[in-house]
């Protein structure tokens, strides 16, 4: 993986979810299309075991449908449209398996996979998980990302070669410390509480520093000139050009 600070990663969240239906084949299509370096996508559990890319734990925003996510059979969830709520010419896109989804994704050179293990609990979803990605001979690419840091922790456990990267909301101070005692690769803040010295504290302390939920232009080009090694984005088309302007 080529992460440095003359290549900004640009990862277009669950897909490219500001062009088309989030974490759906289109979705996934669009952000490769975008020629970016990466994709981020979320990772739940069906009624039967089996592993879906959705993000919310109910289905009711993107189907329109009530439940959740952990009471529908895969086959039950996979006749749900997880398109249409997003424009009409997307209906019939379906919820993806994760094996679907990383047959999509296998060629970018940053997967981020995105473990959902709370408020919902999915027992034994590390074990699935890892068992897939090495189904897809995909271990040296993919970044297994959690808010859930009890389950980064488990996955290093299971896998230690591994990447993870820790999701966080909060202003950790000096948040370094806390990822490399759980031995992560990446620190995932979200852009708000981002600020240089935090950059520079974790790029010094062998973390790399991945920002999500950044859409706002200037934001993004805030973020590229601190120099962080990656930003998750809705509208990574947009984030690309930013950067290649910046850095050409
Ligand atoms: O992984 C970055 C981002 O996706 C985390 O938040 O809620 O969009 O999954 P969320
Ligand atoms: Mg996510």
């Amino acid at each position: 993986m080529n992460v440095s600070k003359e290549h900004v990663n640009i990862i277009g969240h669950r897909g490219a979810a500001g062009l088309a239906p989030e974490n759906t084949q289109i979705s996934f299509e669009m952000a490769s299309q975008s020629g970016i370096d990466g994709v981020e996508f979320d990772v739940q559990m069906t009624k039967d075991k089996k592993l879906v890319v959705i993000h919310d734990h109910d289905v009711k925003r993107i189907t329109k449908e009530d439940g959740l996510v952990k009471d529908f059979t895969l086959t039950e969830i996979k006749k749900l449209d997880a398109g249409g709520y997003f424009s009409p010419e997307y209906k019939g896109q379906q919820i993806l398996t994760l094996e679907e989804t990383l047959d999509l994704v296998k060629d970018f050179n940053i997967i981020n996979l995105e473990i959902k293990n709370g408020p919902v609990i999915y027992p034994e979803i590390e074990e699935k998980v890892i068992y897939v990605i090495k189904q897809f001979k995909l271990e040296d690419k993919i970044i297994i990302s959690s808010f859930n840091h009890y389950t980064l922790n488990k996955i290093k456990q299971i896998e230690p070669d591994i990447k993870t990267g820790v999701l966080y909301m909060a202003g950790l101070y000096q948040p370094w410390e806390y990822i490399n005692k759980i031995k992560a690769w990446s620190a995932h803040p979200y852009f708000a509480g981002v600020r240089p010295e935090i950059v520079r504290g974790c790029q010094k302390k062998g973390v790399n520093v991945i920002v999500f939920g950044v859409n706002d232009d200037h934001v993004i080009e805030k973020l590229i000139k601190m120099g962080v090694d990656g930003i998750i984005t809705d509208f990574p088309d947009r984030a690309k050009d930013i950067r290649d302007k910046y850095l050409n």
